[in-house]
């Protein structure tokens, strides 16, 4: 594929390495430690002739920078709100020193900044993390006092500059207690009507803006091509047209029509166009992974389908763009001058402000984070999104801009671009209460009509076989008793999924909504009794079983999977057996059995489907799961489609879109049937045939669960971990090659391993340690897909080696089944616990 040698492929060749992991678990819900950790520090490493020329080439064509004085203070004349917006902007710049103009250029997190600080830097945007509430509590009442204390601290720095408030609100306010959840984007991808996605806008935009926020991170403009990615449910779709559509509505809804007076008016909110660019093309659909093409195949790409719905958000009025976490043939985003500079604000005329991602900026080259801060900015990135490192950051920018690592020009063009935005956004003219008349509006009746009409209009029904001259929706409609089985089925923090109230969401009461079992029975006719059994026991009473299973909740790299796990969690399959078996013991094996699928993606359900009578995709609707009954037992029609094509097993994704893989697909993009078994587009008919064979070569890949113990050696060499969550860094010495913790950071690799044969088991741990510790811990866990969180931990006892070359052997008595097991070793705290790992050799007991 890469027909290029380039000086950084090097450099990068480890990355990749890194990059090869398919999945990750989360083991937590704040942001605050874990995408800290995720995205955390910088994980390159450069031969010293390579470091000298990155030097270089940041410092050549830069003219030093020699300090000039500030024109002296006059609030006036960028006050002024009669004066246009590029006269205020020059106006302001030149009264600001170097300082102050670093300080607009970061973004920390809410909690990892006072009030003090914005106030004495002049600090220029906060945003919270997924998960990340204010320390008082989560309520919108919350939200708002402390943005407006923020606010206000920064209204009192020296030249007043207001503070832009950032936030995911990726499907509502989803981070806030009682706030109207939405469908995440790939739900809206079915629905497909952009004059909902306006309105849908334009209502997030009042939740947020009632809390006093002005920004929000959203929409993400990916077209995913790989659904093993963990990100797959934050894409509306695969094809770029429908992408470029409504995202660009979506923007028009959060920010009002442009041109009109709506346009950034007191109730809307800026959107980001997020993450530029190429992440849904990564290798192996891995987040933040690699997009292997060279820059001319990936410059075709961009111009025949990735730049499109940028150039539509742009031109519905985007003014935010924010970078990607992935590379291009090695290359990360988060540096790529070309991209940034040449293409978004060349190319596209871009005249807004470029931020980067979540500690992205820690991801480039560079030999200290000095060097990476300037060649992310060199690149294009004007501000910084260093959630805990801004104050560092700003030590270093600046040092940078003495040192002529970065030009001034850089700083005044970054600067003018945010200042920019906020004059345009109103927010030198913004009072600060006047976000109380909005709050009314959150989480109200009106908003959360929205979103069940968004839901019920997102649901796409993929199966819908005849039973006794019926459909199976025909039959439902009629029946008196029904049985609502699973535990998905009652459920709100399983229905919303990732990114709400926690960045990884997770089960549970977790906010204010309706489940779907509550909207079945809300909209059941009457007369209609409806049971539910979470475990799915069918009763001699029943006439159908509405049977609800799907995804747990997961966001960004902790939702990657490899093929083998891209299924129905274990738990769910039990469930669907059950329905079978316990409707068979009452002599019920032919009432019709529909499916709800509460999911981020399409699924292997190979092995499920033919017990289904119906399947109808519900994605991940949020927290109004009436509107999933709507389309089940109201009068609402089914309209959505498919915006992916699904594959019948997911070894059979790469190429899926080729025609002669047709074989291999379960249902093509654009499937969607009615009620009546008709198909909702001409070319949409479902005929589900027989799973097509594989081959014994296929079947191996689709159940390979990682490294079979047999094959190993009963060694499982530290560096071919399958997957990495947070800090993994590997290393090389004295030809060891291991896995490496920073003492500051936390670390956790991940192995997926067969265990081919029960027993007892020593496992020797070949350790260096830089001092006792015990806080490095294993978890191994099984079966592979499921995530038992903490089960099985047991600390490694290992004690300070001589020196961090000298690797020891620590060992643990475990017992373990046949089968398979995820091994996590990780460290429980950033207690300076330094470490390297060699392997872990599995002895047989007994
Ligand atoms: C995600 C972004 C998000 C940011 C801030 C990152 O990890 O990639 O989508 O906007 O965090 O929470």
């Amino acid at each position: 594929m890469k027909n290029k040698q380039r000086k950084w492929q090097k450099t990068w060749a480890f990355l990749l390495v890194l990059s090869m992991c398919l999945s990750l678990w989360g083991c937590g819900t704040s942001k605050e430690t874990d995408l800290q950790a995720e995205n955390g520090q910088a994980v390159t490493q450069q031969t010293t002739a390579e470091q000298e020329e990155t030097e270089q080439e940041t410092t050549e064509q830069i003219v030093k920078y020699e300090p000039t004085e500030p024109k002296p203070l006059d609030k006036s004349a960028y006050m002024d709100a009669s004066k246009d917006v590029e006269e205020r902007v020059t106006e302001l710049l030149s009264q600001m020193t170097l300082e102050e103009k670093i300080a607009q250029m970061l973004q920390p997190e809410q909690a990892a900044v006072s009030y003090a600080d914005i106030k004495q830097y002049g600090i220029g945007s906060v945003l919270s993390g997924g998960g990340s509430a204010p320390a008082s509590g989560n309520t919108a009442e919350d939200w708002q006092m402390h943005i407006n204390n923020i606010k206000q601290a920064a209204l009192e720095s020296r030249l007043g500059i207001p503070v832009l408030y950032g936030v995911d609100a990726v499907h509502g306010h989803n981070n806030v207690y009682g706030a109207t959840v939405y469908p995440h984007n790939i739900g809206l991808g079915s629905a497909n009507d952009e004059e909902l996605m306006k309105r849908m806008g334009e209502a997030v935009a009042k939740e947020v803006r009632a809390t006093g926020i002005q920004w929000t991170f959203a929409p993400t403009l990916a077209n995913p091509q790989n659904e093993l990615w963990g990100r797959t449910y934050e894409g509306f779709g695969e094809d770029v047209e429908l992408v470029t559509r409504l995202g660009a509505a979506f923007v028009t809804g959060l920010q009002g029509e442009i041109g009109t007076d709506a346009y950034l008016d007191d109730s809307r909110i800026l959107a980001t166009a997020k993450h530029y660019i190429g992440e849904g093309d990564t290798y192996n659909g891995i987040n933040q992974g690699d997009v292997q093409m060279s820059e001319e195949e990936f410059d075709r790409l961009l111009h025949e389908e990735l730049l499109a719905p940028y150039k539509a958000a742009i031109e519905a009025g985007a003014r935010t763009v924010m970078v990607s976490f992935n590379s291009v043939d090695g290359l990360k985003c988060h540096e790529n001058k070309h991209l940034i500079m040449d293409i978004l604000k060349g190319e596209l005329g871009f005249t807004g402000l470029v931020i980067s991602d979540y500690n992205g900026v820690q991801q480039v080259s560079g030999k200290n984070y000095k060097e990476q801060i300037a060649n992310s900015v060199n690149a294009g990135v004007d501000l910084l999104m260093e959630p805990n490192s801004w104050k560092e950051c700003m030590t270093e920018l600046k040092a940078a801009v003495e040192e002529g690592l970065v030009s001034i020009e850089r700083i005044d063009d970054a600067v003018s671009r945010i200042l920019r935005v906020k004059f345009e956004a109103g927010l030198f003219e913004e009072e600060i209460g006047a976000e109380e008349a909005l709050m009314a509006d959150f989480g109200s009746d009106e908003h959360r009509a929205i979103a069940r009409e968004a839901v019920s209009k997102s649901m796409v029904l993929l199966k819908n076989d005849t039973i006794n001259g019926k459909t199976a929706l025909e039959n439902l409609a009629e029946c008196k008793n029904i049985l609502v089985a699973g535990a998905k089925a009652d459920n709100i923090g399983y229905q919303c999924g990732g990114w709400t109230i926690s960045w990884q969401g997770s089960a549970g009461n977790i906010t204010e909504g309706t489940t779907i079992l509550e909207g079945l029975q809300e909209v059941a006719g009457d007369g209609v009794t409806i049971d539910y059994s979470a475990e799915g026991e069918v009763g001699a009473n029943h006439e159908a079983v509405v049977l609800v299973v799907g995804e747990n909740p997961y966001a960004e790299t902790s939702g990657d999977r490899s093929v083998s796990s891209l299924i129905l969690p274990g738990s769910d399959r039990k469930v669907i057996e059950n329905v079978k078996e316990t409707a068979a013991a009452v002599g019920k094996e032919d009432i019709p059995v529909i499916v709800v699928m509460v999911a981020g993606r399409p699924l292997t359900i190979a092995d499920q489907i033919a017990d289904f009578d119906a399947l109808v995709m519900a994605w991940l609707p949020g927290t109004e799961g009436a509107g999933v009954a709507d389309v089940l037992l109201g009068d609402n029609e089914f309209t959505g489609t498919l915006t992916y094509t699904w594959p019948w097993y997911a070894s059979d994704i790469v190429g899926k879109l080729e025609a002669e893989n047709e074989k291999n697909i379960l249902f093509k993009n654009g499937s969607g049937l009615r009620k009546d078994g008709s198909s909702i587009n001409a070319d949409g008919t479902v005929e589900i045939g027989a799973a097509p064979s594989q081959s014994e070569e296929e079947k191996e890949a689709q159940s390979a669960v990682g490294i079979d113990l047999a094959s190993s050696g009963y060694v499982l060499e530290a560096e071919n971990f399958t997957s990495d969550s947070y800090l993994v860094k590997t290393g090389n010495s004295n030809n060891i090659s291991y896995v490496d913790n920073w003492g500051t950071e936390w670390a956790n690799a991940k192995w997926e391993v067969y265990v081919p044969e029960e027993g007892n088991y020593r496992l020797h741990f070949n350790i260096a340690a830089a001092k006792d510790s015990e806080t490095v811990a294993i978890y191994y866990q099984t079966p592979v897909i499921e995530d038992d969180g903490n089960a099985n931990r047991t600390v490694v006892p290992m004690t300070a080696t001589e020196n961090m070359d000298d690797f020891q052997d620590f060992t643990l008595d475990v017992t373990l089944e046949k089968g398979n097991y995820q091994f996590k070793f990780m460290t429980d705290t950033t207690d300076g616990a330094d470490f390297r790992l060699d392997n872990i050799k599995f002895e047989y007991l007994d």
